[in-house]
């Protein structure tokens, strides 16, 4: 491969598209005919509809239909479990009965001939229930938490006696941390236009996973797969919540169908929070035990998440623990709360976001307990190997990764004593973490086409929710076939492009690119025989030693004139085609644990006098593996320390405790940070060679930089202030006292 592309800052190609507003997302997909519909949410928290008087709003201008259980299509809703879906319980299904599990279910649908008259329609539509206190305070249900069957990378497990060690240690951490349930919010709201032709259904629909909502679709509705086309070219950020298909996009196509017209249904962002996903609210315990020159001796991780009643959602949470340091004595242990609200999802960073949350605060509680600068406290217990599976890592910098941000953050300027940094009244504090995300490299396909112009069309199913897919898969198309990045044309977000996994947990990267190079490398090889076979080519009858790739051109070794692509597929007459699906070899799956890590650093600023807590720089470095585009690469890690931020300084959605409903539903009061809260950012790599992660040698990047920043911040917090603050999202209230 020669390497032109990868490596080098190219801007995003379809940056253009995006600013002129060319690029078209879902709800652009405006269809002839089209009819809108909009969900009417249950306004219980729990119990049953007993009456929907359709009649309230008969007369009303422009309605077309009101769709509720009653008359509802009955849903076949077939088993269907994706790769993002959880593995225990059963999915909502909507408008098959007058069941109400949570506040905000829809229980209808609303069809008129423009958005608004759907709207007017809605809010008039009255609707009776028999209501059930639901309980929704997961924090008041440890008591009923359940242990999951299947808890994936955040199993129980035990090495030594970790509750003995404890007892014993001489210096010990024993506490509780606790996260709040976040909601997503992208800027682009969930959004599907649902248009069929006979027993074949088209969806623009936002989606991080086009080939997973064309099969749940399928099952949904018991058709045929191939009847279901998933189109998705471009989404306006998403972060996890558009894994899943949520019910909005059953209920378009089941709008659709009932109407006979194509439908278009957009969620408000009150909508947004109701059944589309959110970050689980988290309880853990944290507990270290150490000797007193910082030697850990006992680790316990307690994690609790709430899931709904009727599925069991996991994440990682507790995984990180595991491996991150050397401790002889481990206990890790996970259980679910179920309570009357939505399933949870994945959001930014799952599992190790939260997690290290737990487990970077009490290291930075035990590095005062005994006196140590956090970083050395970390460095005396890097492990030599994963010890939770006893597997080498494939590679791990952590310990460069500290020297590189610690130098260019400044940290020796650091005074160690908590509350003894100011700038005149303000309190200054400094606080580091640190950072990890596994290296998930799924099954994936492509599908590559040479043209008789010269022109390489690339075809995934994957999706580009802002990383840079398009970008990023460019260059590996670029680059393994050795020609210029405008000669190739890569297309995403359909699905009857070859499968892709899910656009999350960082792996697209991985997956994705692999499959890309391995397609460009079959249709190089077909390209080769072609013109060796060919009698007028400058490399005719030579062998498979006697020629290589230069630069776009075969050429034969003993020097002299080559061929170009261009040139072998304009004698050919017609476009050339291959295929190539790739996947981890299960070998080096067995013998390597893979993960990326990191170390972030945080200066902050606290006024006393009113509590504003002001994020002033945050520093990351990583060792990722191969960074294929250093620009993309570090808009990743701005836009996760920014999502940090949130985490520990404003997000937070609140349940009403009488019905579970999301009081701060909306952009007032569901704080996130915005321009006025940015600090100055700046992310560093260090040169990481990973041979076994894949032949491209990428780790996958995006979620290790939220990882970490929220610990960074309370450590920061602490330092600044002598206080420790445990709980997320750290309020003024919480500072203002000290
Ligand atoms: Mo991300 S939470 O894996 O979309």
């Amino acid at each position: 491969m020669t390497s032109q592309a990868i490596g080098n800052p190219i801007p995003r190609i379809d940056g253009r598209a995006k600013v002129t507003g060319q690029a078209k997302y879902a709800a652009d997909f405006n269809q002839p005919g089209q009819v809108h519909a909009v969900i009417v949410p249950a306004t219980i928290g729990l119990g049953r509809v007993t009456r929907i008087d359709a009649d309230s709003v008969k007369a009303m201008p422009g309605l077309i239909a009101v769709i509720s259980h009653l008359n509802a299509q009955r849903l076949p809703y077939n088993p269907h479990k994706g790769a993002i879906d959880p593995q225990e319980g059963e999915r909502l299904h909507v408008l098959q009965d007058d069941k109400v599990h949570f506040y905000g279910q829809p229980v209808a649908v609303v069809v008129a001939e423009t958005l608004d008259q759907a709207e007017r329609a809605a809010n008039a539509l009255r609707i009776e229930y028999e209501s059930q206190k639901p309980a929704v305070e997961a924090h008041l249900l440890v008591g009923s938490a359940i242990q999951p069957n299947r808890a994936g990378r955040s199993g129980d497990s035990a090495i030594g006696d970790a509750d003995a060690a404890l007892a014993n240690a001489a210096v010990k951490v024993d506490a509780k941390y606790e996260m709040a349930r976040e909601n997503h919010n992208p800027m682009e709201p969930h959004a599907t236009v649902a248009s069929w032709n006979g027993d074949q259904v088209t969806l623009w629909s936002k989606s991080q996973f086009v080939v997973n909502e064309q099969a749940e679709i399928a099952a949904v509705f018991g058709i045929p797969v191939e009847n279901v086309q998933v189109i998705c070219p471009f989404i306006g950020g998403a972060f996890g919540t558009s894994l899943r298909t949520w019910p909005h996009v059953t209920l378009a196509a089941l709008a659709a169908r009932h109407v006979k017209r194509p439908t278009k249904l957009v969620l408000t962002r009150k909508q947004m929070f109701y059944t589309t996903g959110h970050r689980p609210h988290s309880i853990q315990r944290l507990a270290l035990g150490a000797s007193r020159d910082g030697k850990l001796t006992a680790l316990i991780h307690e994690g609790f998440t709430e899931t709904s009643r009727y599925e069991n959602f996991v994440e990682a949470l507790i995984s990180n623990s595991g491996f991150m340091y050397s401790c002889p004595n481990v206990r890790r242990q996970y259980r679910l709360i179920p309570t009357d609200t939505s399933t949870p999802t994945y959001m930014r960073g799952p599992g190790e976001a939260d997690g290290v949350f737990a487990l970077e605060s009490a290291l930075d509680e035990l590095s005062y307990l005994v006196g140590l600068d956090p970083i050395e406290l970390r460095r005396r217990n890097e492990p030599k190997v994963d010890e939770s599976n006893g597997k080498p890592f494939s590679s791990r910098s952590l310990l460069q990764c500290y020297d590189l941000g610690a130098e260019r953050f400044g940290w020796s300027r650091r005074a160690a004593q908590p509350r003894s940094m100011r700038d005149g009244r303000l309190l200054i504090g400094m606080g580091m973490s640190t950072a990890t995300y596994p290296v998930l490299y799924s099954p994936a396909s492509a599908r590559v086409r040479l043209l008789r112009n010269g022109i390489v069309e690339i075809e995934a199913a994957a999706s580009d929710m802002g990383p840079g897919t398009y970008t990023s898969m460019t260059q590996v198309a670029a680059d393994t076939l050795g020609i210029p990045l405008e000669q190739v044309r890569f297309s995403l977000g359909r699905s009857n492009f070859p499968p892709t996994p899910p656009h999350g947990g960082s792996q697209t990267m991985a997956s994705v690119g692999s499959a890309i190079r391995a397609a460009c490398l079959n249709l190089q090889k077909d390209v080769t025989a072609l013109a060796v076979a060919d009698r007028s080519s400058p490399v005719y009858q030579l062998s498979a030693g006697q020629v290589a790739w230069r630069d776009g051109q075969l050429v034969p070794t003993s020097g002299g004139t080559g061929i170009s692509y261009r040139d072998i597929a304009a004698r050919h007459g017609q476009p050339m085609e291959a295929f190539a699906s790739a996947r981890r070899q299960q070998e080096v799956a067995e013998r390597f644990s893979m993960h990326a890590f990191g170390a972030v650093f945080v200066e902050i600023a606290i006024n006393p006098d009113v509590g504003i807590i002001k994020v002033r720089r945050i520093v990351g470095a990583y060792g990722v593996g191969k960074v294929v585009n250093p620009r993309l690469a570090r808009s990743q890690c701005t836009g996760g320390f920014v999502g940090g931020i949130g985490m520990a300084l404003m997000e937070q959605t609140v349940l009403d405790s009488r019905d579970g409903r999301p009081v701060n539903a909306h952009m007032a009061d569901y704080l996130m940070p915005v321009n006025l809260d940015m600090p100055e950012m700046e992310a560093h790599f260090v040169d990481e060679h990973d041979p076994h992660v894949n032949e491209l040698g990428v780790k996958g990047l995006g979620e290790i930089s939220i990882t970490g920043v929220a610990p960074a911040i309370a450590n920061a917090v602490y330092h600044a202030t002598g206080k420790r603050v445990r709980e997320l999202p750290i309020r003024l209230e919480d500072v203002l006292s000290t």
